[in-house]
C-alpha cells in the first residue's frame, strides 16, 4: 500500500459481505471489477461472524470472500474486527462495558461498546487479533492490517471503575508525587487538595450547574486520548509480532467539525496515515472545508502520501438533515483529496446496506443498482485514479507553502472547557477561518500541529491557540527573533498546559515573553453576543484615537462580533494597523484603541490580532500585510480555484478545482492535460473552462 511499485492508487471503500448471501458476492466482485476496485476494507464489524461462541471459530466465510476478492485483483485491508464485540462476551462480562458521566453502564448493542482500559476486554480483543494474524499474516492477497475502526468514536469518554483506577496511575506516571498533581490542578481552589493517588478522580457528574476544574477535565480528555493510543498500539503489537511484514493504519476522523483525538501523537505509531472525511454541508465552503482538513492529514503524514479510508458517495444518514452530493461532486471530492496528497479513495461503503443502522447511507452501489447515475459516477472515478496512477501521481507529494497555521488539539479541548469568558470560542473553526481567508488572499497555507517542527516556515498563525506552554512560547520567540513571521489571534496565549492563567496581562504565555514580543498588554475582554437590548452587537475598525496610524484603511469598516482585547500598547516600535472606532466601540470605551499591531522582534515580527474577525475580513489583514510576494509557488493568482501541486523526481502535477459554484476560466496553463473532468479545452494553447465541480489536472 502506498508504494511506488504498488498496485495504483488505492480504490474501493468497507465491503461488509457478511450482510449478504455468498451469490451477492459474485456480484459485488463482477461490479468492482467494472468500477475499477482494487482494494477493500474487510471485516471491520466482524467478530462475531469470526468467534460466533467464546470457543468456535469461523474462518471460512472469511477465507472465501478474501481468495475470491484477491483472485479477481482485489486487495484486502483486513481488519483487526474489534469495533464491534460479540454479545456473548458481553453476557459473561458486562464489566467490559464502559460507563457514561453518572457511572451507569451503557447498553450493549451498538459499536464499540467496550472500555479501552478494562484488562478482560483487552485480553480477549487480543486474542482475536493473533488468530487473525496467525491465519491471514502469510496471506498475499492481505496487503495491509486496518486496526480497530475510528478509536474513540463512541467511547472517548468512559467514566467506569475500570476508567477510574487507570486515571490514578496515569496521574501517578505524569506528576510522580500528588504534591505536583495538587500543584497542577490548582486544588486549593474549592478545597480539592488530594493526599494520596487514591483520592484522584475522574470527573463523573458531580450534580447540575457543577463545574468540573478545567486542569482535571483537560487531564482526563489526554487520559481518554492515551488509552486508546494505548489499545491501538497493544492490537497493533500483537498482530505484527505474527506478522511483522505488512503495513498497518487505523483510520482517523478528521475533519474540521471534530478533534476526537489528538492524532499528532498517533501519526507516529502507524505505516500510513489514513483518514475518514465526511463532508460539510457548508455550500461555499465544501471544498475549503475538505482541503483545510486535508492539509493537516498531509502534516500528520509528513508531506507523504496518505490513504482517504472513507467518505461518501452521496449522503450520510446520521444528520438531522442529510444532504446528497450534486452531480460531478463524487468524483470532484475524490480528485479533491488526491491533489491534497492523498494516493487513496475510499468509501463508506461498497453496497448500500439492505438493513440497519445504516441502510440510508449512500454507496457505491446504491440501492437502485448499477443502472444508477452514481454507480456511473464511481465507474468514472475509477478510471480517472487510474489514468492519474498512469500519469504517475501515485508517491508524488504535495507542495508546501512557507505560511504554516498551527493547529493544537489540546487548544481544541481546551477552548470546550465552560468556564472561559466566552464558550463561542473554537480553536478548529478559527483555524479553518484563516485557511480560507488564505485562500482567498492567493496563498494556500499548510496546517501544521502545534507540537511538530514548523521552525522552517516564514510565517506562522495561532488562531485561538488558547493554552501556551512556556517552551512552546520559546520556541515562538527562537523563531521571530531567526526572522519568522508570528501572527497571534485574539484568544491565543493565555494559560499554560495546566489550564492556570498566565499573570501579569494578556496574552502571558511565558511569563510575559508573548506580550513582550507584541509590544501589547491586555487587561480585559471585552465580549459582545449577548442578545441583551441596548448592548451593541459589533464593533467595528477604523481609523481614529491618537496612536500613529499605517496602512489604516486597510481594514476599515472591519467588524468583530464576539472578543475583542483591551489592550495598551507597550512597546516602543509597536505599530497600530487598526483600531476600534465608532459609536459601538465608543459605547464599549475601546474608542481608538489598538486592535491590530505589528512589533519587530529581533530580525523578524509579530503581529497580535486582537479581535475576532469574519473570513472577508481575514482576508483584508492578509492581503494586506501578511501575503509576502515570494510565496509564487503556492499563490493562486485565480482565488476562484483551489491550486495544488504535486511533485514527484520527474513530474509536477498541477490540480485545478473550482472552489464555488461558478465556472472558471484558466490561461496560460503550462502542461499537458491528464484529466478534464466537467472541463473543456479553449482553443487558445494552455486555456480552459472548468465547470462547476469540475477538476483539471496538467503534467508538466
Ligand atoms: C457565587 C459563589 C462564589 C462564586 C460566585 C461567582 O456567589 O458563592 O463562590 O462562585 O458565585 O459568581
Ligand atoms: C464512520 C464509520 C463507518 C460508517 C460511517 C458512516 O466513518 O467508520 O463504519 O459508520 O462512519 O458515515
Amino acid at each position: 500500500m502506498l508504494t511506488e511499485n504498488g498496485r495504483g492508487i488505492a480504490f474501493g471503500g468497507d465491503y461488509n459481505p457478511d450482510q449478504w448471501s455468498e451469490e451477492t458476492w459474485d456480484d459485488d466482485v463482477r461490479l468492482m471489477k467494472k468500477a475499477g476496485v482494487n482494494t477493500v476494507a474487510l471485516a471491520i464489524f466482524s467478530w462475531d461472524r469470526i468467534q460466533p461462541q467464546e470457543n468456535r471459530w469461523d474462518f471460512g466465510w472469511l477465507d472465501r470472500i478474501i481468495d475470491k476478492l484477491g483472485k479477481a485483483g482485489i486487495a484486502t485491508d483486513l481488519a483487526s474486527a474489534t469495533a464491534t464485540a460479540p454479545l456473548w462476551l458481553y453476557e459473561k462480562h458486562p464489566e467490559v462495558l464502559p460507563c457514561d458521566k453518572f457511572g451507569h453502564p451503557v447498553n450493549a448493542g451498538s459499536r464499540q461498546s467496550w472500555s479501552p482500559t478494562s484488562p478482560v476486554f483487552k485480553e480477549y480483543a487480543l486474542t482475536l487479533c493473533r488468530k487473525l494474524a496467525e491465519r491471514y499474516g502469510a496471506n498475499p492477497y492481505v496487503t495491509a492490517w486496518h486496526m480497530g475502526n475510528e478509536y474513540g468514536w463512541n467511547n472517548r469518554n468512559d467514566y467506569s471503575d475500570n476508567a477510574l483506577n487507570a486515571f490514578r496511575l496515569w496521574c501517578e506516571r505524569k506528576y510522580g508525587t500528588i504534591g505536583a498533581l495538587n500543584q497542577a490542578w490548582g486544588t486549593t481552589f474549592w478545597g480539592q487538595e488530594m493526599n494520596s493517588f487514591d483520592e484522584v478522580l475522574i470527573p463523573r457528574f458531580m450534580g447540575a450547574d457543577s463545574m468540573v476544574n478545567p486542569g482535571q477535565k483537560l487531564d482526563f480528555e489526554r487520559f481518554g486520548n492515551d488509552m486508546l493510543l494505548d489499545f491501538y498500539k497493544a492490537e497493533r503489537d500483537a498482530i505484527t509480532e505474527i506478522c511483522p511484514d505488512k503495513p498497518f493504519t487505523t483510520n482517523f476522523m478528521v475533519s474540521t467539525d471534530q478533534c476526537c483525538m489528538d492524532y499528532a501523537d498517533w501519526a507516529n505509531e502507524v505505516n500510513f496515515v489514513s483518514n475518514d472525511h465526511y463532508f460539510h454541508e457548508g455550500g461555499e465552503m465544501h471544498l475549503d472545508e475538505l482541503a483545510c482538513s486535508d492539509a493537516l492529514m498531509d502534516s500528520f503524514a509528513l508531506g507523504k502520501p496518505w490513504y482517504v479510508m472513507e467518505h461518501s458517495t452521496s449522503a450520510v444518514q446520521w444528520k438531522p438533515l442529510n444532504m446528497r452530493k450534486r452531480k460531478g461532486e463524487t468524483v470532484r471530492d475524490s480528485l479533491a483529496h488526491v491533489a491534497m496528497g492523498a494516493d487513496a479513495i475510499n468509501f463508506f461503503q461498497w453496497r448500500a446496506s439492505a438493513f440497519g443502522a445504516e441502510s440510508f447511507h449512500s454507496a457505491m452501489v446504491p440501492h437502485a443498482g448499477e443502472d444508477t447515475k452514481l454507480f456511473r459516477q464511481v465507474c468514472e472515478l475509477g478510471e480517472t485514479l487510474q489514468t492519474l496512477a498512469d500519469a504517475g501521481v501515485q508517491g508524488s507529494e504535495l507542495e508546501r507553502s512557507d505560511t504554516a497555521i498551527l493547529f493544537s488539539a489540546e487548544s481544541e479541548w481546551a477552548t470546550r472547557s465552560q468556564t472561559l469568558p466566552s464558550m463561542k470560542l473554537n480553536h478548529w473553526h478559527d483555524v479553518r477561518d484563516w485557511y480560507r481567508a488564505f485562500l482567498d488572499a492567493g496563498t494556500r497555507a499548510d496546517i501544521m500541529p502545534l507540537k511538530y517542527d514548523w521552525s522552517d516556515y516564514k510565517t506562522v498563525v495561532l488562531p485561538t491557540v488558547l493554552m501556551l506552554s512556556a517552551v512552546d512560547t520559546w520556541r515562538l520567540a527562537d523563531f521571530a527573533a531567526a526572522g519568522g513571521r508570528v501572527v497571534v489571534g485574539y484568544a491565543t496565549g493565555l494559560i499554560d498546559e495546566n489550564f492556570h492563567t498566565w499573570l501579569g496581562g494578556y496574552p502571558g504565555a511565558g511569563n510575559g515573553l508573548l506580550r513582550d514580543m507584541l509590544g501589547i498588554r491586555g487587561e480585559e475582554f471585552n465580549i459582545l453576543g449577548s442578545g441583551v437590548e441596548g448592548e451593541p452587537e459589533a464593533i467595528r475598525l477604523g481609523a481614529g484615537g491618537e496612536v500613529a496610524l499605517e496602512d489604516a484603511a486597510a481594514l476599515n469598516g472591519a467588524t468583530t462580533r464576539l472578543w475583542q482585547n483591551d489592550v495598551t500598547v507597550t512597546g516602543d516600535r509597536t505599530q497600530v494597523l487598526a483600531m476600534y472606532a465608532g459609536e459601538e466601540a465608543d459605547e464599549w470605551e475601546l474608542d481608538g484603541m489598538a486592535a491590530v499591531t505589528r512589533n519587530p522582534y529581533g530580525a523578524g515580527e509579530a503581529y497580535f490580532v486582537g479581535c475576532d474577525l469574519d473570513v472577508a475580513d481575514l482576508t483584508k489583514l492578509i492581503r494586506t500585510y501578511l501575503a509576502a510576494p515570494a510565496q509564487s509557488q503556492q499563490s493562486q493568482a485565480n482565488t476562484d480555484v483551489l491550486h495544488t501541486v504535486r511533485k514527484s523526481a520527474d513530474a509536477a502535477f498541477d490540480f485545478y478545482l473550482p472552489r464555488g459554484k461558478k465556472e472558471v476560466e484558466l490561461q496560460g496553463v503550462e502542461g499537458e492535460p491528464v484529466v478534464l473532468f466537467q472541463t473543456e479545452r479553449g482553443e487558445e494553447n494552455g486555456s480552459y473552462t472548468v465547470r462547476r465541480n469540475g477538476v483539471l489536472v496538467v503534467r508538466r
